[in-house]
């Protein structure tokens, strides 16, 4: 019974979440883990690092490196890693990303990782803010347009 009043609860908050959400156009901040359509702010922070080709390539080269496993080679979801975890790693080439397109958003969720599970883990540990924006420009560059 308890179980189920929480359960009630966290659907509830997640459909206010979702009102919200097509009420504001952007992220509001939940206790169920990184909001679906990005951080609230995300969509306002400024990327520093301009996305020229050599940004694109460092970014390229760190994403080969930590990424493609999970997220596949061409960043379509189809890494070696996939059916590891309890999530399928995300297509990065789709023009919107569940947790938010803007810079800002990518930046976060990289830094971050998707919470609560952390299937996607957070990186901001092992990856430098500036390289991180390189990974933000790569996959800018991989995305397809709307
Ligand atoms: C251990 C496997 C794994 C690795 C390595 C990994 N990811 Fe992920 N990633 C995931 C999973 C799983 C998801 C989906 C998470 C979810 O939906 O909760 C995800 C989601 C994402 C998203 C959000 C996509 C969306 O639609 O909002 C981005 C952006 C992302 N990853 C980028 C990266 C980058 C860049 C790297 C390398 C620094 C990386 N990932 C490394 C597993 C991984």
């Amino acid at each position: 019974m308890r179980t189920m009043t929480t359960g009630c609860r966290a659907f509830i908050t997640a459909a206010a979440a979702g009102v919200l959400l097509a009420f504001a156009g952007s992220g509001s901040a939940n206790a169920q883990g990184t909001p679906i359509g990005g951080t609230p702010g995300g969509a306002a922070i400024q990327n520093p690092v301009p996305p020229t080709e050599a940004s694109v390539a460092a970014g390229h080269g760190i994403y080969l490196a930590m990424c493609a496993a999970c997220h596949g080679e061409k960043a379509d979801g189809h890494g070696r890693a996939v059916g590891d975890y309890g999530k399928r790693p995300a297509n990065l080439t789709l023009p919107n990303y569940r947790y938010g397109t803007a810079d800002g958003d990518v930046f976060d969720v990289i830094q971050n990782g998707v919470e609560p599970s952390l299937a996607m883990p957070a990186w901001g540990d092992a990856v430098g803010e500036t390289d991180i924006w390189h990974l933000v420009n790569y996959l800018r560059s991989v995305r397809k347009d709307e």
